[in-house]
Protein backbone atom coordinates (compact mmCIF):
# COMPACT_ATOMS: atom_id res chain seq x y z
CA UNK A 1 0.00 0.00 0.00
CA UNK A 2 1.55 3.79 -1.08
CA UNK A 3 1.08 6.66 0.68
CA UNK A 4 0.31 9.37 -1.38
CA UNK A 5 1.24 13.25 -1.61
CA UNK A 6 -2.63 13.91 -0.57
CA UNK A 7 -2.97 11.78 2.44
CA UNK A 8 -4.46 9.17 1.46
CA UNK A 9 -3.23 5.33 0.19
CA UNK A 10 -3.59 3.52 -2.73
CA UNK A 11 -4.69 0.22 -2.38
CA UNK A 12 -4.80 -2.00 -5.68
CA UNK A 13 -3.80 0.21 -7.63
CA UNK A 14 -2.40 -1.22 -11.33
CA UNK A 15 1.17 -1.32 -10.43
CA UNK A 16 1.48 -5.24 -11.07
CA UNK A 17 -0.77 -5.52 -14.17
CA UNK A 18 1.64 -6.46 -17.24
CA UNK A 19 0.55 -4.39 -19.62
CA UNK A 20 2.48 -5.33 -22.51
CA UNK A 21 1.16 -9.31 -22.12
CA UNK A 22 -2.33 -7.82 -22.47
CA UNK A 23 -1.46 -5.40 -25.23
CA UNK A 24 -2.72 -7.96 -28.30
CA UNK A 25 -5.89 -8.52 -27.07
CA UNK A 26 -6.60 -5.33 -25.44
CA UNK A 27 -8.78 -3.83 -28.12
CA UNK A 28 -11.55 -7.09 -27.90
CA UNK A 29 -12.74 -5.22 -24.39
CA UNK A 30 -15.82 -2.95 -25.96
CA UNK A 31 -14.91 0.19 -24.86
CA UNK A 32 -10.88 -0.45 -25.33
CA UNK A 33 -10.93 -1.62 -29.37
CA UNK A 34 -14.25 0.38 -30.19
CA UNK A 35 -15.13 -1.73 -32.64
CA UNK A 36 -18.77 -1.67 -32.47
CA UNK A 37 -19.85 1.26 -34.84
CA UNK A 38 -22.33 2.24 -31.80
CA UNK A 39 -19.90 1.95 -29.34
CA UNK A 40 -17.38 4.16 -31.30
CA UNK A 41 -19.93 6.69 -32.28
CA UNK A 42 -20.76 7.23 -28.28
CA UNK A 43 -17.41 7.78 -27.45
CA UNK A 44 -16.64 10.17 -30.23
CA UNK A 45 -19.75 12.30 -29.30
CA UNK A 46 -18.34 12.10 -25.81
CA UNK A 47 -15.14 13.34 -26.75
CA UNK A 48 -16.09 16.06 -28.83
CA UNK A 49 -18.00 17.31 -26.24
CA UNK A 50 -15.20 17.33 -23.12
CA UNK A 51 -12.04 18.39 -26.09
CA UNK A 52 -11.32 21.79 -27.20
CA UNK A 53 -14.00 22.79 -30.05
CA UNK A 54 -10.95 24.10 -32.31
CA UNK A 55 -8.19 21.67 -33.03
CA UNK A 56 -5.56 21.65 -30.71
CA UNK A 57 -2.56 19.78 -29.36
CA UNK A 58 -4.00 16.68 -26.96
CA UNK A 59 -1.44 14.70 -24.84
CA UNK A 60 -2.91 11.43 -24.42
CA UNK A 61 -1.56 9.60 -20.82
CA UNK A 62 -1.50 6.21 -20.65
CA UNK A 63 -2.91 5.98 -24.45
CA UNK A 64 -2.60 2.34 -24.71
CA UNK A 65 -3.65 1.10 -28.11
CA UNK A 66 -4.81 4.44 -29.21
CA UNK A 67 -8.35 3.69 -30.01
CA UNK A 68 -8.89 7.44 -28.29
CA UNK A 69 -6.11 9.11 -29.90
CA UNK A 70 -7.50 7.98 -33.15
CA UNK A 71 -11.15 9.60 -31.99
CA UNK A 72 -9.37 13.09 -31.60
CA UNK A 73 -6.90 12.98 -34.57
CA UNK A 74 -9.83 11.99 -36.58
CA UNK A 75 -11.69 15.27 -35.03
CA UNK A 76 -8.94 17.52 -36.36
CA UNK A 77 -6.37 17.50 -33.34
CA UNK A 78 -2.75 16.69 -32.82
CA UNK A 79 -2.14 14.29 -30.92
CA UNK A 80 1.18 13.07 -28.87
CA UNK A 81 0.02 9.63 -27.31
CA UNK A 82 2.62 8.16 -23.99
CA UNK A 83 2.67 4.75 -22.41
CA UNK A 84 4.99 2.89 -20.36
CA UNK A 85 3.75 -0.33 -22.21
CA UNK A 86 6.41 -0.48 -25.97
CA UNK A 87 3.84 -3.34 -27.08
CA UNK A 88 0.68 -0.59 -26.60
CA UNK A 89 2.54 1.67 -28.18
CA UNK A 90 3.18 0.09 -31.11
CA UNK A 91 0.00 -1.11 -31.41
CA UNK A 92 -1.07 2.79 -31.51
CA UNK A 93 1.88 3.68 -34.24
CA UNK A 94 0.10 1.18 -36.24
CA UNK A 95 -3.23 2.09 -35.13
CA UNK A 96 -2.59 5.76 -35.91
CA UNK A 97 -0.17 5.31 -39.28
CA UNK A 98 0.00 8.21 -41.41
CA UNK A 99 -1.75 10.35 -39.24
CA UNK A 100 0.04 13.68 -37.36
CA UNK A 101 0.55 11.62 -34.23
CA UNK A 102 3.46 10.88 -32.31
CA UNK A 103 3.77 7.75 -29.56
CA UNK A 104 6.41 7.50 -27.05
CA UNK A 105 7.47 5.05 -24.73
CA UNK A 106 7.46 6.84 -21.22
CA UNK A 107 5.84 7.31 -17.71
CA UNK A 108 2.37 9.55 -17.56
CA UNK A 109 3.34 10.51 -13.93
CA UNK A 110 6.47 12.38 -16.08
CA UNK A 111 5.81 12.18 -19.93
CA UNK A 112 9.10 12.99 -21.69
CA UNK A 113 7.11 15.85 -23.51
CA UNK A 114 9.86 18.58 -22.98
CA UNK A 115 8.91 22.02 -22.95
CA UNK A 116 6.02 21.59 -25.01
CA UNK A 117 2.18 22.48 -24.08
CA UNK A 118 -0.75 21.06 -24.86
CA UNK A 119 -4.50 22.38 -25.50
CA UNK A 120 -5.67 19.15 -23.39
CA UNK A 121 -4.41 16.06 -21.44
CA UNK A 122 -6.52 13.36 -21.92
CA UNK A 123 -6.01 10.58 -19.59
CA UNK A 124 -8.63 7.29 -19.71
CA UNK A 125 -8.39 4.73 -16.75
CA UNK A 126 -4.83 5.26 -15.97
CA UNK A 127 -4.72 7.78 -13.45
CA UNK A 128 -6.17 4.97 -10.91
CA UNK A 129 -3.26 2.72 -11.54
CA UNK A 130 -0.46 5.31 -11.08
CA UNK A 131 0.86 5.55 -7.46
CA UNK A 132 0.75 8.73 -6.68
CA UNK A 133 -2.25 10.81 -8.53
CA UNK A 134 -2.24 13.59 -6.43
CA UNK A 135 1.00 14.71 -7.74
CA UNK A 136 0.36 13.36 -11.37
CA UNK A 137 -2.31 16.09 -11.32
CA UNK A 138 0.22 18.82 -10.36
CA UNK A 139 2.42 17.84 -13.25
CA UNK A 140 -0.49 17.80 -15.85
CA UNK A 141 -1.57 20.94 -15.35
CA UNK A 142 1.71 22.30 -15.10
CA UNK A 143 1.89 20.91 -19.24
CA UNK A 144 -1.15 22.60 -20.44
CA UNK A 145 -1.58 25.94 -22.53
CA UNK A 146 -3.61 28.97 -20.94
CA UNK A 147 -6.76 28.10 -20.38
CA UNK A 148 -5.81 24.07 -21.72
CA UNK A 149 -8.23 21.17 -20.35
CA UNK A 150 -7.70 18.78 -18.10
CA UNK A 151 -10.02 15.54 -19.71
CA UNK A 152 -9.94 12.62 -17.27
CA UNK A 153 -11.91 9.56 -17.66
CA UNK A 154 -11.85 7.41 -14.24
CA UNK A 155 -14.36 5.24 -12.28
CA UNK A 156 -14.24 2.47 -9.57
CA UNK A 157 -14.57 -1.45 -11.50
CA UNK A 158 -15.87 -3.96 -9.74
CA UNK A 159 -17.75 -4.80 -6.65
CA UNK A 160 -16.34 -7.11 -4.35
CA UNK A 161 -12.75 -6.19 -4.55
CA UNK A 162 -12.91 -2.93 -6.39
CA UNK A 163 -10.49 -0.94 -7.73
CA UNK A 164 -10.18 2.56 -9.38
CA UNK A 165 -10.32 6.36 -7.65
CA UNK A 166 -14.02 7.31 -7.03
CA UNK A 167 -15.20 10.83 -8.24
CA UNK A 168 -15.25 12.36 -5.22
CA UNK A 169 -11.62 11.79 -4.63
CA UNK A 170 -10.58 12.96 -7.96
CA UNK A 171 -12.50 16.10 -7.60
CA UNK A 172 -11.12 16.92 -4.05
CA UNK A 173 -7.45 16.54 -5.27
CA UNK A 174 -8.19 18.85 -8.34
CA UNK A 175 -9.81 21.48 -6.38
CA UNK A 176 -6.41 23.09 -5.57
CA UNK A 177 -5.68 23.01 -8.93
CA UNK A 178 -8.10 23.78 -11.58
CA UNK A 179 -10.15 26.70 -11.69
CA UNK A 180 -13.51 25.18 -13.70
CA UNK A 181 -14.03 21.42 -12.77
CA UNK A 182 -17.48 19.64 -14.09
CA UNK A 183 -18.51 16.04 -13.71
CA UNK A 184 -20.03 13.60 -16.12
CA UNK A 185 -21.46 10.70 -14.56
CA UNK A 186 -21.27 7.85 -17.58
CA UNK A 187 -22.33 4.59 -16.00
CA UNK A 188 -25.76 5.08 -17.16
CA UNK A 189 -24.81 5.20 -20.85
CA UNK A 190 -24.70 1.11 -21.84
CA UNK A 191 -23.66 2.36 -25.38
CA UNK A 192 -19.95 3.75 -24.23
CA UNK A 193 -19.45 0.02 -22.50
CA UNK A 194 -21.49 -1.98 -24.68
CA UNK A 195 -23.45 -3.35 -22.07
CA UNK A 196 -25.28 -2.08 -18.95
CA UNK A 197 -22.70 -1.38 -15.73
CA UNK A 198 -23.50 -0.53 -12.07
CA UNK A 199 -20.51 0.74 -10.59
CA UNK A 200 -19.23 4.25 -11.01
CA UNK A 201 -17.58 5.35 -14.41
CA UNK A 202 -17.45 9.44 -15.23
CA UNK A 203 -15.52 12.04 -16.56
CA UNK A 204 -13.73 14.75 -15.25
CA UNK A 205 -12.90 18.38 -17.28
CA UNK A 206 -10.92 20.31 -15.79
CA UNK A 207 -10.33 23.99 -17.00
CA UNK A 208 -7.14 25.79 -16.19
CA UNK A 209 -7.77 29.26 -15.36
CA UNK A 210 -3.94 30.43 -15.88
CA UNK A 211 -0.96 29.00 -17.51
CA UNK A 212 -1.67 25.97 -15.11
CA UNK A 213 2.24 26.40 -14.32
CA UNK A 214 1.89 28.77 -11.81
CA UNK A 215 -0.41 26.54 -9.73
CA UNK A 216 0.81 22.75 -10.83
CA UNK A 217 4.28 21.95 -10.28
CA UNK A 218 6.63 23.25 -12.89
CA UNK A 219 7.69 19.70 -15.13
CA UNK A 220 11.25 18.90 -14.86
CA UNK A 221 13.93 20.07 -16.99
CA UNK A 222 13.92 17.42 -19.30
CA UNK A 223 11.01 15.70 -19.23
C1 LIG B 1 -6.65 0.45 -18.88
S1 LIG B 1 -5.43 0.88 -20.04
C2 LIG B 1 -6.12 2.35 -20.81
C3 LIG B 1 -5.57 2.61 -22.19
C4 LIG B 1 -6.18 3.83 -22.91
N1 LIG B 1 -6.05 5.04 -22.12
C5 LIG B 1 -7.63 3.58 -23.21
O1 LIG B 1 -8.48 4.18 -22.57
O2 LIG B 1 -7.92 2.78 -24.12
C6 LIG B 1 -4.13 1.53 -19.04
C7 LIG B 1 -2.92 1.95 -19.86
O3 LIG B 1 -2.07 2.74 -19.04
C8 LIG B 1 -0.74 2.34 -19.27
N2 LIG B 1 0.02 2.70 -18.06
C9 LIG B 1 -0.09 2.20 -16.80
N3 LIG B 1 0.75 2.83 -15.97
C10 LIG B 1 1.41 3.75 -16.72
C11 LIG B 1 2.40 4.73 -16.44
N4 LIG B 1 2.91 4.90 -15.21
N5 LIG B 1 2.83 5.51 -17.45
C12 LIG B 1 2.36 5.36 -18.71
N6 LIG B 1 1.41 4.45 -19.03
C13 LIG B 1 0.95 3.66 -18.05
C14 LIG B 1 -0.79 0.88 -19.55
O4 LIG B 1 0.35 0.42 -20.25
C15 LIG B 1 -2.08 0.81 -20.38
O5 LIG B 1 -1.81 0.98 -21.74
Amino acid sequence: MANDSDGMTSANTGADVDWDARAASFDEEPDHGLRDPEVRRAWAARLRSWLPGRPGDVLDLGCGTGSLSLLASEQGHRVTGVDLAPAMVALARQKLAGRDAVFLVGDAAAPPVGEQRFDAVLVRHVLWALPDPGRALRHWAGLLRPGGRLVLVEGVWGTVEPVGIPAERLTGLLAPIAGQVSVERLSGDPLLWGAEVTDERYAVVAVSGDSGQERGEAPAAGQ
